[in-house]
């Protein structure tokens, strides 16, 4: 397994759509392991595969570290799509890999239903409420190229805007790997 680096707000394959996951090789397999490698290492409970410079639609969580949820297993989500979403909404605090040092309170309805396959490519349906909920929502975000800041409203965008600022201009620090804006990525190994 690898740790990999993740890519930083505001990198251009974080604005990307990712593309169905097609079928499962030992490539995806490896692929899905260092992704959970990847976020353990950045104490992260998501990630989806932009964020690693990856356009497949594919994310891992683990929201086991939560109180009252020891067991939830981890997740692996292919082609992940919400179906249905509860009509009450609540606001929570949200963070998020490719923004270091970044939190905000954002809106989202608080339960959803997603559709996605497994790693055997059956599909598989998940109804999801509280941390579950908002952390599915925020990675399938990304996989439409979405980043919860999106979802700000105006005045919100705007006081963070000269942290933005900073870390567009490469002037960032996270306790895991990182490709920041201004670096020409890598080509990706797949
Ligand atoms: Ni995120």
């Amino acid at each position: 397994m690898a740790v990999l680096p993740i890519y930083v707000y505001d990198q251009a394959v974080l604005r990307k759509k990712a593309k169905p996951v097609q079928k499962v090789d030992e490539h995806l397999a490896r692929f899905v392991d260092d992704m959970f490698e990847t976020m353990r290492k950045a104490n992260g409970v998501g990630l989806a595969a932009n964020q690693v410079g990856s356009l497949q639609r594919v994310v891992v969580i683990d929201v086991s570290g939560y109180e009252g949820m020891e067991n939830v297993k981890p997740l692996v989500l292919l082609n992940p799509r919400i179906v249905e979403e509860g009509e009450e909404e609540v606001t929570m605090e949200e963070g998020c890999l490719s923004l270091p040092e970044l939190r905000d309170e954002v809106g989202r309805p608080e339960m959803v239903t997603v559709e996605y396959q497994d790693l055997d490519l059956q599909k598989q349906l998940i109804e999801a409420d509280g941390i579950l909920a908002r952390v599915l929502q925020h990675e399938i975000d990304h996989l439409n190229g979405v980043l919860f800041i999106d979802r700000l409203g105006s005045v919100r965008r705007k006081l963070l805007r000269g942290r933005l600022n900073k870390i567009l201009k490469g002037e960032v620090e996270a306790n895991y790997p990182i490709v920041v804006s201004t670096q020409t990525p890598e080509p990706h190994m797949r």
